[in-house]
């Protein structure tokens, strides 16, 4: 499998900063580049992006058809052009309330409409810090993960108090969590959580992470550009 490399944009850029941003992802011949924009952004991101690199969408509604203002299904992402869609971002679990419920919902749904799952999962700094991290990890996966395990499915670990803050764990710390994560579901692992240019090399060289979810440094080009 190549390496997967995906740049969540979050809710960050204009429509012509998505442009700019986007016209200028280089494709790659050993990684799989996957840029996440907003919701509004994805028809017209779709159409600058250079060949080979796919589309994602940063969520998907728990719902399938009908009457839900405001949300949008994983078939209207399939429709649209996207490939991937990430689900459970800890920002959508503590900040909208996510549930693991919901989240289980949303994969299957995703799962039926042939769009790829990033399913994010990590622990707290206070759960860090009192050594549960894997505790943590084999709850989130065992209830949010069907049987059979979708062969679409990506885990993206990403520690809650690493995103956004300039903190990483040890690479030992990530390849641990990652050996945890593969005895419970066989799908490939990426890490999230401060991924830059500088501290990208610390986690590829870890051979059972498959490539990173990256949010500020993938609003950068010529730093996304140098980790791919
Ligand atoms: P970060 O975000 O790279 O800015 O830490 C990662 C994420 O939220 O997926």
């Amino acid at each position: 499998m190549k390496r997967l490399l995906v740049g969540n944009w979050k809710m960050i850029l204009t429509l012509s900063q998505a442009i700019s941003l986007a016209k200028s992802i280089l494709p790659s011949e050993n990684h799989e580049v996957v840029v996440c924009p907003s919701f509004i952004h994805l028809s017209q991101v779709r159409e600058v992006l250079q060949s080979g690199i796919k589309l994602g969408a940063q969520n998907v509604s728990r719902e399938t058809f009908g009457a839900f203002t405001g949300d949008i299904c994983a078939e209207q992402l399939k429709d649209i052009g996207c490939e991937y869609t990430i689900i459970g971002h800890s920002e959508r679990r503590i900040k909208e309330k996510e549930t693991n419920t919901d989240i289980h919902i949303k994969l299957n749904n995703a799962n039926k409409a042939k769009l790829k799952q990033i399913l994010c999962v990590g622990e707290t700094l206070e759960e860090y810090n009192l050594g549960m991290t894997e505790e943590v990890i084999q709850k989130q996966l065992a209830d949010v993960v069907s049987t059979p395990i979708h062969e679409s499915l990506v885990i993206a670990y990403e520690p809650i108090w690493a995103i956004g803050s300039g903190l990483i764990p040890t690479a030992k710390e990530v390849e641990r969590v990652i050996a945890k994560i593969n005895a419970i579901v066989p799908s490939p692992v990426i890490y999230g959580g401060s991924v830059d240019s500088k501290n990208s090399g610390i986690f590829s060289e870890i051979p059972s992470c498959k490539g990173f979810l990256i949010g500020g440094a993938s609003l950068k080009p010529e730093e996304f550009n140098k980790i791919i």
